[in-house]
């Protein structure tokens, strides 16, 4: 596949606070020990305006709402098997 993926995350203080400040470690780890950074776009962007259903990621542009840093492994898992 030659498309990267766009992983945001949002780090506004609502979703940073409630968990996205781990998600962040866990999404960079991931991507680094895959070797993955050819294949994906990842960034952060600031409070987008969705603090009720926080944390959330946008991956392709599809909103995460409720992500856990233990479970947003699964969600990257099922991004890159393809
Ligand atoms: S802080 Fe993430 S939506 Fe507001």
């Amino acid at each position: 596949m030659n498309t990267k993926h766009e992983i945001i995350i949002c780090l506004g203080s609502s979703c940073f606070s409630r968990g996205n400040r781990d998600t962040l470690k866990v999404i960079e780890k991931y991507i680094k020990d895959n070797n993955l950074k050819d294949r994906v776009h990842f960034r952060g962007k600031l409070c987008s305006e969705k603090c009720s259903l926080g944390p959330v990621i946008f991956i392709d542009q599809k909103i995460h709402e409720a992500v856990r840093a233990d479970t947003v492994v699964e969600l990257l898992d099922e991004l890159f098997a393809t």
